[in-house]
């Protein structure tokens, strides 16, 4: 298999990649056959993948210019993935020309091809490590340039939380990245869920399956369970709800049900 240029030598293109999987759903061009392969095989059995992903990546656009409404300019976005049309940080400095953004992946594609979007940007950076080391994060040399965490800050998490097992500690590291940030930060989650998917739970845990034999399990959490990731935050309204309900920018027509699988949430640091 023919290597581009945007891989990095490290690694291992025979193996499938959460990132580029999601990059191949959103209709991306940074993928291998090995990530197709597996995207296709879950979305045989989750056909709404791609309509799930595109709510999940409308909401976040929300979400950031909602944050910027509020005064928030500085974006710490975890699980950043691959940078695709209307990342958050163009987002943002559309919405701000004072926004500041970190974007944090343990994914080589996608800090790589992070780096390569951010080359000449100042007001940017991406950090390579992993949300369950939130010390890592917080005292990177990008975030302490970029980011005054005396000042509040929009911590996005979204779409990754449900990548980190229980075994790992999810609540705890969320809670830790939490315990660093100023009042009136923000909290920026969306979480998947066997909750709001238009067909039987035994059918969509074929596309679980999937993700187990890549070696990424996709943790499936209940509303409940989501909710506890707000411990300690004030739940903007409209609350936890599914995606396209997040405050939308119009009166939905004609609302694609697959959009409605998961939730998403904002929270306020009191
Ligand atoms: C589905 S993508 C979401 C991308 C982006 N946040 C969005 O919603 O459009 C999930 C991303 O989380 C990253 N990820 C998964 N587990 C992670 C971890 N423990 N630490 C850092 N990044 C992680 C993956 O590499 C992938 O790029």
């Amino acid at each position: 298999m023919e290597r581009p240029a945007w891989a990095p030598r490290s690694i291992d293109i025979s193996v499938p990649s959460v990132s580029r999987i999601y990059d191949y759903y959103l209709g991306g061009s940074h993928n291998f056959e090995v990530d197709r392969e597996a995207a296709r095989r879950a979305m045989e059995f989750l056909p709404g993948l791609p309509k799930i992903s595109q709510a999940n990546r409308a909401f976040m656009r929300r979400a950031v210019r909602y944050a910027v409404a509020e005064g928030v300019t500085q974006f710490l976005d975890i699980g950043s993935g691959i940078p695709t049309f209307g990342s958050a940080h163009e987002v943002a400095r559309a919405a701000s020309p004072a926004a500041r953004v970190v974007y944090v992946d343990h994914d080589p594609v996608a800090v790589a091809h992070s780096e390569a979007v951010l080359a000449d940007n100042d007001d940017a950076d991406v950090v390579a490590a992993d949300l369950c080391k939130p010390q890592e994060i917080l005292h990177s040399l990008q975030v302490t340039r970029l980011i005054d965490l005396d000042r509040p800050v929009a911590l996005l998490l979204v779409a990754v939380l449900h990548f980190v097992e229980d075994a790992d500690d999810p609540y705890a590291a969320v809670a830790e990245l939490g315990a660093a940030l100023a009042p009136g930060s923000l909290l920026v989650l969306t979480h998947a869920s066997y909750e709001g998917i238009p067909m039987p739970t035994e059918r969509a845990e074929g596309a679980v399956d999937v993700y187990k034999d890549i070696r990424n399990p996709l943790i499936m959490r209940s509303r409940d369970e989501i909710g506890r990731f707000f411990e300690g935050y004030d739940m903007v309204e409209p609350g936890l709800v599914p995606m396209p309900r997040w405050r939308p920018d119009t009166a939905p027509e004609d609302e694609d049900p697959w959009a409605l699988s998961g939730f998403a949430g904002v929270g306020r640091r009191p």
